[in-house]
């Protein structure tokens, strides 16, 4: 008996590896393909930066123009750390189609291990890994995996970029609910005019604010091309940014 209660004294004694701490970070989806979902990605990032964090952007999956990786490459400067582009890029694919699609041609799957391993690389030289999806949100990645497992994998809530147009609310509203449906966080949107101004754009803004059930982050007006991220990082909410991805007041 006392034999047994020293056993178990001993045990809890024994010392507990301290839990790692997670690894910080957010996914950026969007309301659709080509809706500035880089150029927000990169405009957070600087905003982030500003705060006084170390950060580092991926786009696990993305397909294009191999040689130019142009995504990867405008994250990568926009975060300032050397990071290799195969890295930031563990899956990239020619032509600009649909990424399983893409992945079948190539008899190449998509795989979450390799997104996973690259994403823990990538933390370990920084404080905040940004994340951009590809596509919008409900996008296969292969057979049975979808968009939605990467930021489940990788434990990361999602900000939603709409692209401020004709029909935003019905996506904006329909990717909201999905993400949810995933069972994933919704840490805020950010409204993005991607084009000229839309018509009835504060009624639709304040629409969103109304029905989004995330707040509002920020809205990005139509930039002279080609759009600067830093110019758009000064239209994010700073105080909103720091609730929503919980970074309390260290940052500074
Ligand atoms: N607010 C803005 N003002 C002016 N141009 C913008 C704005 N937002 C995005 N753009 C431009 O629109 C184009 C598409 O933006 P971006 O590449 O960020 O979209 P995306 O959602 O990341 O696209 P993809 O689905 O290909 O990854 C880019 O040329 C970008 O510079
Ligand atoms: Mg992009």
């Amino acid at each position: 008996m006392e034999k047994s209660a020293h056993a178990a004294a001993a045990k809890r004694a024994k010392p507990v590896p301290a839990a790692a701490a997670p690894i910080r970070g957010v996914f950026v989806t969007g309301t659709d393909t080509e809706i500035g979902k880089t150029l927000v990605s990169c405009a957070l990032i600087h905003r982030l930066r500003s705060f006084g964090l170390c950060v580092a952007a991926m786009k696990p999956v993305a397909t294009g123009n191999v040689a130019e990786a142009e995504d990867a490459l405008a994250l990568r400067a926009a975060s300032g750390l050397e990071a290799p582009l195969k890295r930031i890029n563990s899956f990239l694919y020619e032509p600009a189609i649909a990424p399983h699609i893409a992945a079948t041609r190539a008899h190449r799957r998509i795989d979450l291990r390799r997104i996973a391993r690259d994403y823990e690389r990538l933390a370990e030289s920084a404080d905040f890994v940004v994340v951009e999806g590809v596509g919008g949100w409900m996008v296969p990645l292969g057979q049975r995996l979808m968009l939605a497992d990467v930021p489940r994998r990788l434990g990361l809530p999602v900000i939603l970029v709409v692209g401020l147009r004709l029909g935003c609310l019905n996506h904006a509203l329909l990717t909201a609910r999905a993400i949810l449906d995933d069972g994933l966080i919704l840490a805020g949107w950010i409204g993005n005019c991607v084009e000229d101004p839309m018509l009835a754009q504060t009624e639709n803004i304040d629409t969103l604010k109304q029905r989004l059930p995330a707040p509002c982050l920020g809205i990005v007006p139509p930039l002279a091309k080609p759009a600067d991220p830093r110019l758009a990082s000064g239209h994010l909410r700073a105080a909103n940014l720091r609730r929503a991805l919980a970074l309390g007041t260290e940052a500074r």
